[in-house]
């Protein structure tokens, strides 16, 4: 059966929702899935933007015949030829022997590379190039890197809708509801927007600052916000627009700070516990703890993008930092992320490693990071006698807060 969504007069969502896998991109669990977001507009010539991923094809496929209703397709726009939306595209061309592919001249190596025959059925485009497809005139405007370098987003001069290919897009499927002002945005999908953007586009937040500016200069003209993933924007675009501004220039959202302890026998995670009662005590109740053993990766970096403020809490393990504290410092370091205040709290029974090493990170590998001087070292576990150097750390964030 189709499900479809009218997204404004000829233009459907004809996309599909996975709710089974498990990790997107293998590596990022998605509780609540993902929809691949593909959009057909119903003009004087037919077009359809985007595909889906090989394992929503079939759903996807049933859409589109229904909306098109017996017409030919005349054009497929690929804005992105990462698999998640291009790896149906030799299916719908195998339906449609008369549709034509319009996109870029990367995007259609990148189509040979990944094995489909697009010969002879090639419209290149280029930043600046305008396609009629009736009614409808549409502009295509190269971003690359956001997030693969060939991606381009498409612009409907007629109807103001942006085809924004990953940006603006996010984790979770769509439960019926395609408009993010059907849903409770803050609430249920603002987190996995950002996990989304900063765990997949994170790296690249200069370039998405490059695509913003384009986007600036026609921003009255800017009606719908249109992603390959989540939602779809007609209402209160500035509000994804300047979380998506702050996330690229790695400036937190809210002043906050999240203690990520790493803890072998309950010592470490008993001190950050006890740090965290004494922020709050103290007027900072926007903390938050997290095991760094028992909270996924991408969970810490969307978090760590959020807030201004970060603890590390290691224990020393193999006279080095903990590896998944370890790991958690390379994936911050891998996706560019900066401006963040951090704290320090080290243990060590008997060799204690990890602080030095963890300052040595921060400062060495990542960029415009601010540590603290005020650390906590803790031998074994935080004793009583401990309080003035607790009061002394907290004491300490707090005054490097503005
Ligand atoms: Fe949703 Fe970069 O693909």
């Amino acid at each position: 059966m189709y499900s479809v969504r009218k997204v404004t007069k000829d233009l459907y969502w004809v996309g599909a929702n996975d709710r089974r896998l498990t990790l997107f991109e293998n590596i990022h669990p998605i509780p609540r899935g993902v929809s691949y977001n593909s959009y057909l507009l119903t003009d004087e010539k037919t077009a359809l933007f985007d595909t889906v991923d090989w394992s929503a094809c079939r759903q996807f496929l049933e859409n589109v015949e229904h909306v098109l209703d017996g017409r030919p397709l005349d054009y497929l726009v690929i804005n992105h030829m990462e698999p998640d939306h291009g790896a149906s595209i030799e299916e719908v061309l195998l339906r449609h022997p008369e549709t034509m592919v319009i996109s870029t001249e990367k995007a259609f190596m990148l189509m040979r590379q990944f094995g489909f025959d697009v010969s002879g059925r090639m419209i290149e485009v280029k930043e600046g190039d305008t396609y009629s497809f009736g009614k409808h005139v549409v502009t295509f405007v190269a971003a690359p890197m956001v997030h693969w370098p060939e991606a381009m987003v498409t612009f409907d001069t007629t109807n103001g809708v942006l085809f924004s290919a990953d940006a603006f897009g996010s984790f979770g499927a769509l439960d019926g509801q395609l408009f993010a002002d059907e849903v409770n945005f803050d609430r249920d999908w603002l987190d996995d927007a950002r996990r989304y953007l900063t765990n997949i586009v994170g790296k690249y937040g200069p370039h998405i600052q490059l695509l913003l500016k384009k986007a600036g200069g026609i921003l009255d003209q800017i009606k719908f916000i249109c992603p390959l993933h989540g939602p779809v924007w007609r209402k209160d675009l500035m509000y994804f627009i300047d979380k998506y501004d702050k996330w690229s220039r790695y400036e937190p959202e809210e002043q906050g700070v999240m203690i990520v302890y790493a803890s072998m026998y309950g010592n470490t995670e008993a001190a950050a516990n006890a740090l965290a009662a004494r922020l709050c005590e103290k007027g900072m109740t926007n903390v938050r703890l997290y095991d760094v053993s028992n909270t996924h990766v991408s969970y810490l970096i969307s978090e760590t993008f959020r807030l201004s403020h970060v603890v590390l809490a290691s224990v020393t393990y193999n006279l080095g930092i903990y590896p998944v504290m370890h790991n958690y410092l390379m994936d911050m370091k891998a996706l560019n992320l900066q401006k963040r205040t951090f704290g320090i709290v080290e243990n060590g029974s008997w060799a204690c490693k990890s602080g030095t090493l963890m300052r040595e990170f921060l400062e060495n590998e990542l960029k415009d990071m601010t540590v603290l001087d005020a650390q906590l070292s803790l031998q074994s576990a935080l004793h009583s006698d401990a309080a003035p150097d607790l009061d002394a750390m907290a004491d300490a964030i707090l005054a490097s807060m503005h």
